[in-house]
């Protein structure tokens, strides 16, 4: 699988570049990414908070949480005991201040770290969620071998992930949209370009799908599904670590 850095020429590696990317447009992000989906995103994230609901855990990490969006709607859900963890202090200072406008902040804690990396015990999670995250780790297979460690026996992962229509004309639409549009707005809202096609870009290479699953069963996950929403341009991913 091909690397793809916010910046080529620089020496700094991904995840450096990935954390102080997301600390450049953390102010812009959410506005510029409901704008980018054509509001979209709302649909989706809802979808993953009803298979996260339908689990009933006690115990749940949303990994790259960015502005804590996932772990404020599984809250309004009506879950409770939820950590969000991120690379970027610019993204989780922005989802501190949501959680205190909304007055959340006994149900959701938020944690600077490194999904490759994760600072719990194994077998803590009963349900692991991640959106918009896995492509920007350095390396995706040290990410996800982490959540399959914290995760429980009998506990769900779920992803929600861009991803390329398969139908050759939604393609063609979709690689025009992510490859102009979305560069623009995000230059629009944020007056960063390079950020936007980089997100472009990664969007366009990471594996999707069967490819997906073909990895994630790799790392020990069972019964993967895949749930493509709005004809491919972005799915979600369910999987659970048995015993
Ligand atoms: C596109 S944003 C998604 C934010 C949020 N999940 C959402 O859906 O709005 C990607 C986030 O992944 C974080 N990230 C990238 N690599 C990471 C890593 N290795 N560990 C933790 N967070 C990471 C970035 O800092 C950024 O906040």
């Amino acid at each position: 699988m091909t690397t793809i850095k916010p910046d080529k020429n620089s020496s700094q590696n991904k995840k450096a570049q990935v954390q102080e990317m997301f600390d450049n447009i953390s102010d812009t992000y959410d506005k510029t990414n409901k704008h980018i989906s054509l509001g979209m995103d709302s649909r989706w994230k809802c979808c993953l908070v009803r298979h996260a609901v339908s689990a009933k855990p006690e115990k749940i990490l949303d990994l790259a949480t960015g502005t804590a969006d996932v772990p404020v709607r599984m809250a309004k859900a009506g879950l409770n005991n939820i950590t969000g963890l991120d690379l970027s202090v610019g993204m989780l200072k922005n989802g501190q201040e949501r959680l205190k406008e909304e007055g959340l902040e006994n149900k959701i804690s938020l944690l600077q770290g490194d999904s490759e990396n994760l600072p719990f015990a194994a077998n803590e999670f009963d349900v692991v969620t991640v959106s918009y995250g896995l492509r920007n780790y350095e390396n995706l297979s040290k990410g996800l071998k982490e959540t399959y460690r914290v995760l429980k026996p009998g506990g769900t992962f779920i992803i929600l992930e861009t991803s390329v229509p398969q139908k050759y004309l939604f393609r063609k639409g979709y690689s025009l949209f992510t490859s102009r549009f979305m560069p623009l707005i995000g230059r629009l809202h944020s007056g960063d370009k390079a950020s936007y096609n980089y997100l472009s870009e990664s969007a366009a290479k990471f594996p999707c799908g069967e490819d997906l699953k073909i990895i994630l069963e790799k790392v020990g996950f069972k019964n993967v599904m895949i749930d493509p929403q709005f004809f491919g341009a972005a799915t979600i991913y369910k999987c659970l670590k048995l015993g």
